[in-house]
């Protein structure tokens, strides 16, 4: 049985009341906090740096105390010296771009070095040749589902391929890795994302854009049934 995980993207949350946002999104059943990390470069987008992550670390816990792992999704170059900065800051996991890190096994080490989980970002154009390499020394492949730089983008389907073939490579690998989704996941697009293999879901407009986050929350859980 696979455990899913919905991992809300705080880059549609209000950001006049982030600590706010983080603790009700995790009240309504959030299972990770995915913070995108944009530095107008990389992607046309300028977003938050490790001093708002270490703001947010304190926050990023259930009612009843558990901690939620923070899932800090880098869309910066180069990679390495701020991806040591938010592991300090509290990120459990830290995923980047291979295309933004000149020596991607090197950039993995560090991240791994410094207790956090490593994960890979595939944008819609780009192969998974570099999991060749690779694999055996990651937690975690992100499958960006739009291009990286900003909420609120549709779905695009060629991720669905995608997907099945970082399952296959994941399966042969023989290790325990997470796979999952970036970009215009929606309650009604879920089911057919699970279903090409991915067990992790980032949402960010499709949760934050409604007054209810458990409503929506819950509604994923249900097609995911
Ligand atoms: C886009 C970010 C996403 C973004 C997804 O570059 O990586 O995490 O928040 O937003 P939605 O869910 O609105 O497509
Ligand atoms: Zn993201």
């Amino acid at each position: 049985m696979t455990t899913y995980r919905i991992a809300p993207s705080i880059l549609s949350a209000d950001f006049a009341r982030l600590g706010e946002e983080v603790k009700d999104v995790i009240a309504a059943g959030a299972d990770w906090i995915h913070f995108d990390v944009m530095d107008n470069h990389y992607v046309p987008n300028l977003t938050f740096g490790p001093m708002i992550c270490q703001a947010l670390k304190p926050h990023a816990k259930t009612p009843d105390g558990v901690a939620v792992p923070i899932d800090v999704h880098l869309m910066i170059e180069p990679v390495d010296a701020l991806a040591g900065a938010f592991i300090d800051a509290g990120a459990d996991l830290v995923s980047f771009h291979p295309d933004a890190s000149t020596h991607v096994h090197r950039s993995v080490q560090a991240i791994k070095a410094k207790g956090a989980k490593a994960g890979l970002v595939f944008n819609p154009a780009e192969p998974l040749d570099v999991l060749d390499w690779v694999i055996d020394d990651i937690d975690l492949i992100l499958i960006m589902s739009v291009n990286p730089g900003f909420g609120g983008q549709g779905f695009i389907d060629s991720a669905l391929r995608k997907i099945e073939a970082a399952r296959k490579r994941i399966e042969a690998s023989g290790k325990d890795i997470r796979l999952e989704v970036d970009g215009g996941i929606k309650a009604d697009n879920i089911r057919r994302v699970a279903d090409a293999g991915a067990d992790t879901f980032v949402a960010g407009s499709a949760i934050f854009g409604q007054s209810d986050y458990s409503q929506v929350i819950e509604r994923m859980r249900a097609a995911l049934r």
